[in-house]
C-alpha cells in the first residue's frame, strides 16, 4: 500500500537496512496491473527458512525504496503469504512489521473510508469503505503465533496487503466503471512499454 502523506526518504532508512552479518539485500520488482500474477491465491508459509527471511529483507527494502507504507511478496512475484508494513510517521523511527500467514478472525461492523494506493498500480488512488476495526492472527518472524486488533490506517493497511495474497486488488472495491478504466490504462501504458522496446530492439 501506498499513502502520500507518509511518503519517506528512502536515503533515511540506510541505517536500518544496513546488515552486518554478509547478509545482501536486494531491490525486487514490483509486478504492475495488469500482471496476472497479481490475481495468485498465495500459498501458506510452511517453514520460516532463510529463503523467507531473504525474502522479508527484501521486501522492506523494496518497500522502503518505493515508498510505500505496505508490500505483499506477490507484488515481487512470490506467491508466498508474507506482508510486510511500516506505518511510522518519523523517517528516524521505523516500526517494520513483518505478518506470516496473517488471516482475519472478526472485523467490525462499523466501517471507515481511507484514500487507498497500491505499489503495483502507481500514482491512482480512490477512497475505498472496508471495516475500520480488525482482529488478524498470523506469525512473527521467530513463527511464534500472535493477535492484533487494528484500528485506523493499520487496519485498511492490513486488509488491503491480505486481499493482495488472496489476489484481490483495492480496485475491486470500486464500481465497475472506475475498476475498467484503470485496467484499461495500465493495459495499453504496458502494451505501449513492450511496443517501444521491441523498436529499440529492430534499432539496435
Ligand atoms: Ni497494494
Amino acid at each position: 500500500m501506498r499513502n502520500e502523506n507518509r511518503r519517506i526518504d528512502p536515503a533515511l532508512h540506510t541505517n536500518y537496512i544496513a546488515r552486518h552479518d554478509g547478509v545482501t539485500m536486494a531491490i525486487r520488482e514490483i509486478l504492475k496491473l495488469p500482471d496476472k500474477r497479481l490475481r495468485l491465491l498465495s500459498e501458506p508459509v510452511k517453514a520460516i527458512d532463510a529463503g523467507i527471511r531473504k525474502l522479508v529483507d527484501d521486501m522492506f527494502e523494496t518497500m522502503y525504496k518505493a515508498p510505500g507504507i505496505g508490500l505483499a511478496a506477490i507484488q515481487v512475484g512470490v506467491a508466498k503469504r508474507v506482508i510486510t508494513m511500516d506505518l511510522s510517521k518519523k523517517e528516524d523511527d521505523h516500526e517494520p512489521q513483518v505478518f506470516i500467514n496473517p488471516e482475519i478472525l472478526w472485523q467490525s461492523q462499523e466501517r471507515a473510508k481511507f484514500e487507498e494506493g497500491c505499489l503495483s498500480i502507481p500514482d491512482y488512488y480512490e477512497e475505498v469503505e472496508r471495516p475500520c476495526e480488525v482482529k488478524v492472527k498470523y506469525l512473527d518472524l521467530a513463527g511464534k503465533k500472535r493477535e492484533i486488533d487494528a484500528k485506523g490506517l493499520s487496519a485498511t493497511c492490513l486488509q488491503h496487503e491480505i486481499d493482495h495474497i488472496n489476489g484481490v486488488l483495492f480496485i475491486d472495491h470500486l464500481s465497475k466503471l472506475k475498476r475498467d478504466r484503470v485496467i484499461k490504462k495500465f493495459t495499453k501504458a504496458a502494451k505501449s512499454a513492450t511496443t517501444s522496446s521491441a523498436t529499440k530492439n529492430v534499432e539496435a
